[in-house]
């Protein structure tokens, strides 16, 4: 019987994506930039079955986006049916990233089971189309993700052992969140006045952003993220149904980590589409900054992350 068990980690962008130009191939609009979180995890296990079943941490589900991923896969491949279990070791749906780690975890133990013979960027490209930020989760460390025509090239920027930075991730909410990624993402392309905008913006933030981190200009780097999680909730507030993700926490959050920068501490924040806030720091302020985070009302919890490697298979 064929089956192969992999990790991934999920990542957060730094230089964020909102908006895809090409829907059916999901294609993101713009370049992105993200970082690796290598102490959270999804393990997903595959193997050959009777009828395609997929079970998630623990509870058996149809998943549309899973089942549309593999018929696709399915069109290259010769494929059987498949039993597919995941499980993350944090909250899922909630705007840590699961569906990314998860669709690269899932790509790699599959190509792995049936000897696909994909290569890096090939997994890339397989593990994109189920999640637009996936395709950064095979790769470790920092990573950018390019958009080139109907593929999207992904790259490591620094390795996970460069530049000693640690996240600190509050946790600011136990429900899931409103919207999923794609529509949000469809609305505020179909209904923000300031589309067009966010877009150019983010061309530009993303190559300072590569500087950024290349250099590993801390400070560049907390200003050019902050500006681009702005801009990206900005453009969410701005779609219409209106697309609010922060709660009173996730403020109350931002203006602790505004109010440690002010004390001196190396930190910046960055929200996705969820309310839990993630602060970037040096690692030798870590524990100051998951202490403050954990005083700050509305806080349920803090987890600690460093920067994380690759997928790895597991077996
Ligand atoms: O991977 P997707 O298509 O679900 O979208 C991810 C969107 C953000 O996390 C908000 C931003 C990003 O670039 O990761």
């Amino acid at each position: 019987m064929r089956t192969a068990t992999a990790y991934a980690h999920p990542n957060i962008a730094l230089v964020k994506y909102w908006g895809k130009s090409n829907d059916e191939l999901n294609i993101p609009a713009t370049p992105s930039l993200a970082i690796t979180l290598g102490d959270l995890r999804t393990t997903t296990r595959v193997e050959e079955s009777t009828s395609d079943t997929v079970v998630l941490d623990d509870v058996q589900v149809q998943d549309a986006k899973i089942n549309a991923w593999l018929a696709h896969l399915r069109k290259q491949f010769n494929l059987p049916p498949l039993r597919v279990e995941s499980s993350s070791d944090f909250p899922a749906n909630s705007g840590l990233a699961s569906s990314a780690s998860g669709f690269a975890a899932l790509t790699l133990a599959i190509s792995s089971a049936f000897d696909l013979g994909l290569s890096l960027q090939e997994q890339c490209d397989w593990a994109r189309l189920g999640s637009g930020s996936a395709g950064r989760s095979l790769h470790g460390g920092f990573v950018a993700l390019e958009p080139q025509g109907t593929s999207c090239r992904v790259s490591q920027v620094l390795g996970e052992s460069d530049w000693d930075l640690s996240i600190a991730i509050a946790i600011t909410s136990d429900r899931a969140k409103s919207t999923g990624s794609t529509a949000g993402m469809t609305a505020s392309r179909d209904t923000s006045p300031f589309y067009e905008g966010w877009l150019r913006a983010t061309s530009e933030a993303f190559d300072s952003g590569l500087r950024a981190v290349k250099n590993m200009d801390f400070e560049a780097l907390a200003q050019i993220s902050e500006a681009s999680c702005r801009q990206m909730h900005a453009l969410m507030l701005s779609t219409e149904p209106a697309l609010i993700y922060w709660n009173a926490a996730t403020l109350n959050c931002i203006e602790e980590v505004t109010r440690m920068r002010d004390d001196g501490l190396d930190v910046f924040y960055t929200i996705d589409a969820g309310s839990h806030l993630k602060a970037v720091c040096r690692a030798s302020v870590a524990k100051q900054v998951r202490d403050r985070l954990r005083g700050v009302e509305g806080v349920y919890s803090v987890l600690a992350s460093n920067i994380g490697g690759p997928a790895q298979l597991l077996g």
